[in-house]
């Protein structure tokens, strides 16, 4: 029993990251409200609980992550557990229990691009935003930076193997990426960050 609670805080436990100035903080609108009710009428009656994944991913694209707060809000929307509901966050790596920084950085590490240099690169690039690659595990696998702008994290294959090796910023997939193309877009990304921080 006292082993079940302590999972359930382990899971649930709040992971504070200087990331969160640029997200909203996670609050149950009307918006959200009325968002999660039209997802769940895509399914059958009875069958709510298949808009848990979706939920999640509205949640996450919001406010960045899914936070603690969130778990028992959506277990309440769709019918089901907290624990159901941290099930599901904690089974996908590409749900984040931490706030991302405004770019984040995924990085493949899968053979091909690993062979293609991907394991360099990465202190490389952890060293270019000022995190330390050591404090990615495989419970945290992110990394953020001090100022919250990036964070890095290594993922398994981006399905473009031939080209490694690859990387993507929030939605944008770079290739054949060397130490230079790091420098260049790191500046680049720099230099259009607006520095527009939540109100
Ligand atoms: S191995 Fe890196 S994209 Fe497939």
């Amino acid at each position: 029993m006292s082993e079940n609670t302590n999972a359930i805080d382990a899971i649930t436990a709040v992971r504070p990251s200087p990331g969160e100035k640029y997200f909203p903080k996670f609050e149950v609108t009307p918006e959200l409200t009325e968002k999660a009710k039209e997802l769940i009428a895509l399914y059958p009656e009875g069958k709510e609980q298949s808009a848990i994944l979706p939920i999640i991913h509205h949640i996450q694209e919001e406010f960045g992550y899914v936070c603690p707060e969130a778990m028992p809000w959506i277990a309440e929307m769709c019918k089901s557990t907290p624990i159901h509901v941290a099930g599901i966050v904690t089974f996908y790596p590409g749900i984040h229990r931490t706030c991302p920084g405004k770019y984040h950085i995924r990085i493949c590490r899968t053979i091909a691009c690993a062979m293609a240099g991907s394991e360099e690169l990465l202190p490389y690039i952890c060293g270019k935003i000022g995190v330390d690659p050591a404090s990615m595990t495989d419970d945290e696998p992110m990394a953020v930076s001090p100022d919250g702008l990036w964070s890095i994290e290594a993922v398994e294959c981006l399905a473009n193997c031939g080209f490694g090796p690859n990387l993507m910023i929030n939605d944008t997939l770079y290739s054949q990426v060397t130490r230079r193309k790091v420098d260049e877009l790191i500046a680049e990304y720099k230099k259009s960050n607006p520095l527009q921080l939540k109100s």
